[in-house]
Formats: structure tokens, C-alpha cells, sequence
């Protein structure tokens, strides 16, 4: 099958000492809010988690308001009523569209080579940089396809439909991707920054697969963290037992 590539970007969050960058994680949120919450739910990231420090970290009554802009369904109400820091993102709206809370974990950008995952190793699992790719690989359809063939072309997407006309003799695809369910969410200059940032396609696109990648792992700070500490408390006491054994065996040598 056809599989797309997809693009290596640096982002602050990689590496063992990589950490969230929280400016970049508020402009995802607004290209989030702006435009894929038209389509797509983040029905399990509480709202108030966007105070979180290693998250967002806005402030508690920007929080508040955030929230209060949405009416949710509440079923002890029976009734709509503004959402409270306290509850969650809305659900997908469109029901074709998946709801995004995990999306950066459940996508893989990198593999192999030759199934060893070494590639993962080395850059990372690559869900961010997939959902990146995703959103900078519409491209006009190839000559190949029938005019009629539903969908947009997108060349990173791999699950989608493919025209028969497209392939070769022995069924292999001549171009790379399929063609997917989603229009093109993004041109560039879909949200003003209130950072002043470069609102270009690929900046877009970059900041929301950094929220997305937040969303779905809001603890990678503290993760890494413990994990560093781990590799500094067993460095300690195997130089303190290495010591430790020198001098308990000094008489006897
Ligand atoms: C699928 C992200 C905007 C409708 C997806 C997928 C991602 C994504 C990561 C999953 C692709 C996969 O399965 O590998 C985004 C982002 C958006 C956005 C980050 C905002 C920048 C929208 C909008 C709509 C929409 C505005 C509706 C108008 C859909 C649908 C699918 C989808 C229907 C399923 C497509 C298929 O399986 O063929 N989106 N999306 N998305 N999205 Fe979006």
C-alpha cells in the first residue's frame, strides 16, 4: 500500500529534557477552538486541566471564561446550561469526526525500518508530527483519479479510499495517501495569534499537533522528570556500592 511520509519537525517537547512550550500550547488551543471544534470533541480533557502548570497554564478566570462560552447538556438538568471549569470538552459534533483527545497517541508517524521501530526510537513516536503532516499534505488530486472520486486527496492519510485508476498492474498505488473524509481544515491565516505569532499554514498546524499532543499526554513533563531522577538516584547508589565493595574487600585482597 501507498504510505505517506511524514515530516520530522522539531518540536520543544521531544528528547529527555524537552518540555511543553505553553505559548505554543495556547495558540493551539485557539486554532482548536476556532476550527476543529466545528468537527471534532476532546470529550475526555477536563476544561480546568488548561490552568495546568506544564499545560497552557492560562490563568483561572481566562479558564472560567473559556468555558462559559459553551453550553453543554446536562443530564441531572435535563437541560443546556454554560459549561464550569469542572467539566470536559464537548464531544465530535460531527460524528464522523474522532474525537481528538488521544489522537496524537493513537497515530504513529514513524516506523521501521523493516518493522524494527527503530526509527521510533530515535525520533520519537511521531503522533504529533503525523497530525502536522495530515494537515499540510492536501494537494490537488493526482491525474490518475476520476473527477468524481469523493473526498479530498490528502497524502499522508493511508485509511482512506483510493481509485482503482490509481493503481498499478500489480495493485500497488501510485501515489502516495488516499483520499479522507476531512476537507481541508486548514489555508493559513484561519485564526489571529494573540502572541503576534505567524498564523501560516504550517505554523497552524504545527502549534494544534503540539495541543493535541498535550491533550493526549498532559503528564510527559512529570514523566520525564521521574524518569530523570531515576537515572540519577541509580547512578548515585551503583557508585556508592562500587565503593561500598572496595572497602569491604580491602583487608582481604
Ligand atoms: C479526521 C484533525 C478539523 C472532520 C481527522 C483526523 C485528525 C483530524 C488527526 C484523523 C485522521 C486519521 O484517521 O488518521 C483535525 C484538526 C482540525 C480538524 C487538527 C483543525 C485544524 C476538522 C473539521 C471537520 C473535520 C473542521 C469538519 C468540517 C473530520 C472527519 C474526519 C476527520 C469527518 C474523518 C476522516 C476520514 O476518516 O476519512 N481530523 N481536524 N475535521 N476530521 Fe478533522
Amino acid at each position: 500500500g501507498g504510505s505517506g511520509h511524514v515530516e520530522d519537525v522539531n518540536f520543544s517537547f521531544e528528547g529527555p529534557f524537552g518540555t511543553y512550550d505553553q505559548n505554543q500550547l495556547q495558540r493551539g488551543l485557539k486554532v482548536y477552538t476556532e476550527v476543529c471544534a466545528a468537527c471534532h470533541g476532546l470529550k475526555y480533557v477536563p476544561i480546568r486541566t488548561l490552568a495546568d502548570e506544564g499545560g497552557p497554564h492560562l490563568p483561572e478566570d481566562q479558564v472560567r471564561a473559556y468555558a462559559g462560552q459553551f453550553e453543554i447538556y446536562d443530564p441531572e438538568l435535563d437541560d443546556y446550561r454554560a459549561a464550569k471549569v469542572t467539566d470536559h470538552f464537548a464531544a465530535s459534533g460531527d460524528p464522523n469526526a474522532p474525537d481528538l483527545s488521544l489522537m496524537a497517541k493513537k497515530r504513529a508517524g514513524f516506523h521501521g525500518p523493516y518493522g524494527t521501530g527503530i526509527n521510533q526510537l530515535v525520533r520519537g513516536m511521531g503522533g504529533a508530527e503525523y497530525i502536522y503532516t495530515l494537515l499540510t499534505s492536501y494537494h490537488e488530486p493526482p491525474d490518475c483519479a476520476p473527477e468524481d472520486f469523493t473526498g479530498s486527496y490528502n497524502a499522508a492519510f493511508t485509511a482512506g479510499g483510493f481509485p482503482e485508476s490509481c493503481k498499478n498492474e500489480d495493485g500497488s498505488h501510485m501515489v502516495p495517501g488516499s483520499w479522507i473524509g476531512m476537507a481541508q481544515p486548514l489555508w493559513g491565516e484561519d485564526v489571529e495569534f494573540d502572541d503576534g505569532h505567524e498564523n501560516s499554514l504550517h505554523h497552524e498546524a504545527k502549534d494544534v499537533a503540539a495541543f493535541l499532543m498535550w491533550t493526549a499526554e498532559p503528564k510527559m513533563m512529570a514523566r520525564k522528570f521521574s524518569g530523570l531522577t531515576g537515572v540519577i538516584f541509580l547512578t548515585i547508589l551503583a557508585v556508592l556500592l562500587y565503593l561500598t565493595n572496595k572497602r569491604l574487600w580491602a583487608p582481604i585482597k
